[in-house]
């Protein structure tokens, strides 16, 4: 007994004195707190509020801050701008010169508080929420409330020019797309802004506390966005006189913490929460502004509104916005569902040439009361609705068609400001979306029937399309002409193995007489297709057995035609591939050009490659380098250029 007391005397006098150094929220200068697992802050007097690092979902991220120390979830209030949470082993330090200094675990410095005039004496941890670094006269030399970071506290105000941005998201505190400010015309704004410069687009939300003359006399601009004692938020005008955002009567400070938040979405909404420990308190919104964001009625040329670009903003009962891919699109970024919807499919103009019949390639999924405002390329009216499907249908360049009372609006991706709205009447969006992925195989070699073209192969593709439509014609010469010595350099090899019965065809090309190849196709008598260049009819010839040929009959009309003629003999002649149909033999007689392929009966090329069942891109690298399946994968990731050549 007699070693224990003197302890539980020792810890009787140390507690007062711990629990008085904690609450007077004094911090004194060379004071310090470290980023790690037993983090301390600095709390304030009440032990409201306090100041320090939180970790982060990552655990070894960290974020300097002031929270809601007495809330279950901690919520956090003020946090320096940085670019990225900073690592374990961060620390801040009072110093008398700089103020506060966040420094990374190697001493580099990371932010500091705004230079002040003048020596800091201490800092407090007030219980409003605010830290103040004051000199030893107690003025204050700098304090959170000037730079607010998404959010505003009861005695918190906000002067003209005064801006704040929205987070990222929920748990990124990165800057976001939202801007909150009192422009120097009075009037209180929301706009998004053009990562990562600060360019606004036009806003979404204005108070309209400006100078202008109303029907009820010239009004006063607003000089003050005022979060009071009591809870209230308005704009204070210069002749004192009050615009109220705060409309409802608000609960005792008493009894109830405040707040008021530019959410990550760009709502911006004042809330409340009891304060009572034992009531299972969550934040309620009391008000938000827009009230509805999806429809804010000012849309912006620029940016692509509440949410990414070609996604759909729907308002949920909280007046928080929700964004949704349509149909045949999905997110850009899996992680962000606020983010950008990208197409799952390619629409290509040359490809559409290809197919006469575009309603094939494509169809329509409707949406009721939706539109993108803006990316209008045209505007038919009168029009029917059936004209405008089908307008669309057929233009390339179509991506969505708006149908509404006799009028049809044709747009373009990106779609910008996506909402749902019932002031449309029914309205109709159609959107354009490309019918199949699906392929079942086209050779048994290749396996099992292999489902839906996969993402990856998509995203390498419209890769590919990038770089080639983007970089210069000499540029993609180039990328060509490197890609073809590259296969031809790796696959010389395999192409050398024994070919079983065509052996002797490939090594010598024949020269077949006109009359030869007219006996062989029966007088031209069954075509298998018409190009471009000639027509293309069935024959069979005699080498060794009766083999099945097509024989091309080459018009000849064209300029440059012997040269044309004898290039393809000559290239075709010498390419020799297991997937390639094979030159046989060739005819040159005055102005008859034919020319004699290997028949195959599987169709033609383009049917294969922009048909109804498009071969996967995998399917066409394995056709392409005459690969097994198996063994194509490490193809895939180590050359998604290849893919230009089929
Ligand atoms: C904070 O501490 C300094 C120095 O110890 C002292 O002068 C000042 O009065 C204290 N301020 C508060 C608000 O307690
Ligand atoms: C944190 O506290 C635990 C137990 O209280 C201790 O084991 C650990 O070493 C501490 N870590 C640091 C970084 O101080
Ligand atoms: C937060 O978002 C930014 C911008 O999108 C990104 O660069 C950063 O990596 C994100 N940070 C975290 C911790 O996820
Ligand atoms: C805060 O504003 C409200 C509404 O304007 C007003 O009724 C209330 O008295 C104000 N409270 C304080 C402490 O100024
Ligand atoms: C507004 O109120 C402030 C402080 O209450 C006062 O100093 C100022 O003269 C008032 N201005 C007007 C135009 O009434
Ligand atoms: C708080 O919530 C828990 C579980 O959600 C419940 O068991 C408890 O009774 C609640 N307490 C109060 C005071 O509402």
């Amino acid at each position: 007994m007699d070693f224990v007391l003197p302890h539980l005397f020792f810890l009787l006098i140390l507690l007062p004195i711990f629990s008085i150094a904690q609450s007077n929220g004094n911090v004194t200068v060379g004071k310090s707190l470290t980023a790690d697992d037993n983090s301390t802050s600095w709390l304030s007097p009440s032990g409201n509020f306090a100041m320090g690092f939180r970790q982060l979902d990552q655990k070894d991220l960290f974020l300097l801050s002031i929270w809601f120390a007495k809330i279950p979830d901690k919520t956090v209030v003020w946090y320096p701008r940085l670019d990225n949470p900073v690592p374990r082993g961060s620390k801040v330090v009072l110093t008398a010169d700089n103020g506060l200094v966040l420094t990374g675990p190697q001493g580099d410095e990371l932010w500091r508080s705004i230079t002040i005039i003048g020596t800091v004496a201490y800092g407090v941890m007030s219980n409003t929420g605010n830290f103040v670094l004051q000199d030893s006269n107690f003025n204050n030399l700098w304090e959170t409330f000037k730079y607010p970071s998404d959010t505003l506290l009861p005695s918190q105000t906000v002067e003209r020019f005064g801006v704040f941005y929205s987070r990222k998201s929920e748990t990124n505190f990165s800057k976001g797309r939202f801007l909150l400010r009192l422009r120097d015309d009075g009037d209180l704004v929301l706009n998004t802004i053009n990562l990562p410069t600060d360019n606004p687009n036009d806003p979404y939300y204005k108070s309209g506390t400006t100078a202008t003359a109303g029907d009820s006399g010239t009004s006063s601009p607003g000089k003050q966005l005022v979060f009071n004692n009591s809870g209230y938020i308005y704009v204070l005008r210069e002749n004192n006189q009050t615009f109220p955002l705060t409309k409802v009567t608000l609960e005792s400070t008493a009894d109830f913490y405040f707040r008021a938040t530019l959410n990550f979405d760009g709502v911006f909404t004042q809330y409340s929460h009891p304060k009572s420990s034992n009531a299972n308190g969550s934040w309620t919104a009391l008000w938000s502004i827009p009230n509805n964001i999806c429809l804010a009625s000012l849309v912006s040329t620029a940016g692509s509104g509440t949410c990414g670009y070609n996604s759909v903003c729907t308002i949920r009962s909280d007046s928080r916005p929700k964004c949704t891919c349509p149909k045949g699109f999905s997110l850009l970024d899996p992680n962000d569902e606020y983010g950008s919807c990208k197409p799952e499919f390619i629409q290509d103009c040359d490809e559409d040439e290809i197919r006469q019949q575009r309603k094939d390639l494509y169809s329509f999924e409707e949406l009721i009361n939706t539109d993108w405002p803006m990316a209008d390329y045209a505007f038919l009216t009168p029009y029917a609705e059936d004209q405008c499907k089908q307008s669309c249908m057929e233009d390339c360049m179509c991506a969505v068609a708006i149908f509404r009372g006799a009028s049809c609006w044709k747009k373009k991706l990106p779609l910008s400001n996506g909402r749902v709205d019932s002031r449309l009447n029914g309205g109709k969006a159609f959107i354009k979306i490309r019918n199949n992925n699906f392929i079942p195989h086209p050779d048994p070699r290749m396996g099992s029937p292999k489902a839906q073209v996969e993402k990856k192969n998509r995203n390498n593709l419209i890769l590919m399309w990038s770089v080639l439509l983007g970089g210069s014609v000499f540029v993609n010469m180039i990328l060509i002409v490197a890609i073809c010595l590259g296969i031809f350099f790796i696959y010389h090899k395999k192409l050398k193995r024994p070919m079983s019965n065509v052996n002797s065809m490939e090594t010598n090309m024949r020269c077949f007489t006109y009359q030869e190849l007219a006996e062989a196709t029966d007088g031209f008598k069954e075509e298998l297709g018409r190009g471009a260049f000639g027509v293309v009819y069935k024959g069979a010839i005699e080498m060794g057995s009766s083999v099945p040929v097509a024989v091309k009959k080459l018009h000849s009309s064209f300029q440059d035609f012997e040269r044309e003629f004898k290039t393809e003999v000559k290239v075709i002649g010498q390419t020799h591939h297991k997937n390639l149909v094979r030159l046989l033999g060739f005819c040159d007689e005055g102005l008859q050009r034919l020319l004699v392929y290997e028949f195959l009966s599987n169709g033609t090329l383009a049917s294969f490659l922009f048909g109804d069942l498009k071969p996967s891109w995998k399917q066409r690298i394995i056709l392409l380098l005459g690969l097994r399946e198996d063994s194509c994968t490490y193809m895939m990731s180590a050359a998604p250029r290849l893919f230009i050549v089929i």
